[in-house]
């Protein structure tokens, strides 16, 4: 990677802020899937290794005003990360002032502090969100060197990664960051060949800018998921009730004419008369028959895409292939995740948000050979935007 990493600094007896992503699901104050505390471990297990007073932080969820604060708290985050460390973790309730100072101030080498939740600062005018350089300022006023571990925070400008960096402290990328952008980066701008693109997900809006990137970069990109009809509509064909963005008929029209023979669309639906997993079920090639919508990619279009994916050495996967909650049409994401665990000697890599969530709960999450921690991050990166946390991490 052309960043520094944490390898490239000296973080003996440093006060090392080290910005991670911990904005996992939580409900009545446990913790829903713990990944992105594991996946910030060996960054924060390196800092102390090396001496280092590791100073963590993180936003969790959206707050706009006090009440937003409830059930937001990073305490129970901080105590998961106790125990995976096997050790003892200070947790700072604040996002400022002198009990922070003072906490700070008092570790010793290889100890290891949580402050409170960033965007808590949101409340009073929106200071972490909107990049308030006071208060990134004052955060990197807390420490002597600047460690960006937040991947999926990556593609904000906020003060707690952007905003600290920006001060000219000495900032590096840790190395959960490094990895994400090793994998997606290489197999978006160097991948090995073939390179497959799977796309799916309900709104082609969310996926257009990855569509265009990729055209000239992937040898195929399959689509499936709820935007399969937006394609279909644009093609003259029959949708029934299937979801459909009428304002993107054109520009699905527009994607399928540049891309060519690259674009591969499903050739058979599983479809429902209702958007519920206890209706019957009907399979129909090609055309949706009115009062139908369709809610998964059917067999032949499972078939087709194991075909075609056969022989890729790149594979990069982003939103379901159905409503793959609902066991009726979970088969089409199951499929994608068979022929994906089939394949040999290949980097298959899924870029988090939803498709991530598929592999874990369908149990396919260890026949990837990355699955990437940021949704939002990942989808700028495959779109092939400067993330700007990236961007303002030290040059080589
Ligand atoms: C995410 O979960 O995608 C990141 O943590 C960013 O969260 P945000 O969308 O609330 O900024």
């Amino acid at each position: 990677m052309a960043k520094k990493t944490v390898k490239d600094i000296d973080l003996k007896d440093k006060k090392v802020l080290v910005r991670v992503d911990f904005n996992v699901p939580l409900k009545d104050g446990v913790i829903g899937d713990d990944t992105r505390i594991k996946a910030a471990l060996p960054t924060i297990q390196y800092v102390i290794d090396q001496g280092g007073k590791a100073i963590l932080f993180s936003h969790l969820g959206r707050v706009k005003t006090e009440e937003d604060k409830a059930g937001k708290s990073l305490a129970p985050v901080a105590k998961r990360l106790g125990e995976l460390l096997g050790k003892d973790v200070t947790f700072v309730p604040e996002t400022r002032g002198k009990e922070l100072e003072d906490a700070i101030n008092n570790m010793k080498d290889g100890d290891v502090l949580v402050f409170e939740n960033t965007r808590f600062e949101d409340v009073d005018g929106k200071k972490e969100s909107k990049n308030d350089p006071e208060l990134g300022k004052y955060w990197a006023s807390l420490g002597d060197v600047f460690v960006n571990d937040a991947f999926g925070t990556a593609h904000r400008a906020h003060a707690s990664n952007v905003g600290i960096a920006s001060t000219g402290i000495p900032t590096v990328a840790g190395f959960l960051m490094e990895k994400e952008i090793k994998f997606i980066g290489e197999a978006v701008e160097d991948p090995k060949r073939p390179m497959i693109a799977i796309l799916g997900g309900a709104k082609v809006s969310d996926k257009i800018g990855v569509i265009e990137n990729l055209i000239p970069k992937a040898d195929k990109i399959l689509i499936g998921g709820g935007m399969t009809y937006t394609f279909y509509k644009a093609k003259g064909m029959e949708i029934g009730n299937s979801l459909v963005e009428e304002d993107k008929v054109d520009l699905a029209k527009s994607l399928i004419e540049k891309a060519g023979d690259k674009l591969v669309l499903p050739v058979d639906s599983i479809t429902a008369a209702e958007f519920s997993n206890d209706v019957p079920t009907e399979e129909h090639a090609g055309d949706v028959p009115v009062g139908q919508m369709g809610l998964d990619i059917g067999p032949e279009t499972i078939a087709l895409f194991a075909q075609t994916l056969a022989g890729a050495k790149t594979v990069v996967w982003n939103g379901p292939m159905g409503v793959f909650e609902m066991s009726n049409f979970a088969r089409g994401t199951i499929g994608v995740c068979e022929a994906i665990a089939n394949l040999e000697g290949a980097t298959t890599i899924i870029g988090g948000g939803d498709s991530a969530a598929a592999a874990e709960q369908l149990g396919f999450a260890d026949k990837f050979t990355h699955i990437s921690t940021g949704g939002g991050a990942s989808l700028e990166l495959l779109e092939g935007k400067e993330l700007p946390g990236l961007a303002t991490i030290n040059d080589k």
